[in-house]
């Protein structure tokens, strides 16, 4: 693998419940390494955002979590979603070329990376805070790579699905971690117009009318991009901007 330090302390389990939850016990239990990633051919009891569970074929996916002391302040913590969204990015788009798969590689907020308006990653970032400042961070992430089916999810996708080619797992995990850690030194020094562009010229749906759902309650409004903190900016019909976090909101698809 050719980078710094994400990735070069390696923890390869056949199976474990889940790689964040191996990773929050690793550092409640030791000093670890900044960059140590754990990665499992399996998960049992994988956990996605809003409390969902994660659920990838074993041994045809990625599943891993990167142990990170990003040195942010807690106002500043949306930059590290922005990063490990922008590297996951960068990954996909490189594997399957924008042109080849004929389709629309984009980061659905805050950190889900969509093609063509199917789910290929997700990433789950557990946070451990003291004071204003993050001290470490544990950064989930479930790519699909070589699974062809994903029963009752019909809005999921994979590399495999969309380029016909099968992928090597390990070769996979190298080329990830090299493009998150290059978007990570990007962070370290202090590119944050860079990181903010790239961001939201990726951002799915900017600009575009969609349903959204607030407390029961279903409204249309265009995405105009997201604020400092993270949170999504929305245009209603009255012509008002309004700010949402990620638990107060929900897109539901397209007006
Ligand atoms: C989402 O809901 O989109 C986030 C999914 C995050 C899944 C990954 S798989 C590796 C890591 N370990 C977990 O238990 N979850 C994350």
């Amino acid at each position: 693998m050719q980078t710094l330090f994400i990735g070069q302390n390696l923890v390869r389990l056949a199976s474990v419940d889940s790689t964040n939850n191996y990773a929050l016990q690793l550092l409640k239990d030791t000093q670890v390494m900044e960059g140590t990633l754990i990665w499992a051919l399996e998960q049992t009891k994988g956990r996605g955002q809003r409390e969902n569970n994660w659920l990838a074929e074993p041994f045809q996916n990625l599943t891993m979590s990167i142990i990170l002391y990003p040195d942010l302040t807690v106002r500043r913590q949306f930059y590290l979603t922005k990063v490990i969204a922008l590297g996951l990015e960068t990954f996909v788009s490189e594997l399957i070329g924008k042109k080849d798969a004929g389709s629309d590689i984009k980061i659905k907020w805050p950190n889900d990376i969509y093609v063509s308006d199917k789910k290929i990653a997700g990433v789950l970032i557990e946070n451990n805070l003291r004071a204003e400042q993050i001290f470490s961070s544990v950064i989930g992430i479930g790519l699909n790579v070589n699974q062809k089916k994903f029963n009752g999810l019909s809005n999921a996708t994979s590399l495999q699905i969309l380029s016909n080619t099968v992928f090597d797992l390990s070769d996979c995990l190298s080329r990830l971690c090299e493009h998150i850690e290059a978007r990570y030194l990007q962070l370290k020094a202090n590119k944050m117009e860079l990181l903010d562009s790239d961001y939201e010229e990726r951002l799915y749906k900017l600009g575009e009318l969609g349903d959204y759902e607030k407390d029961g309650k279903r409204f249309g409004a265009i995405l105009t991009g997201v604020n400092e903190q993270g949170k999504l900016l929305l245009k209603q019909e009255n012509g008002e901007i309004s700010e949402y976090g990620f638990k107060e909101i929900t897109f539901c698809g397209n007006s």
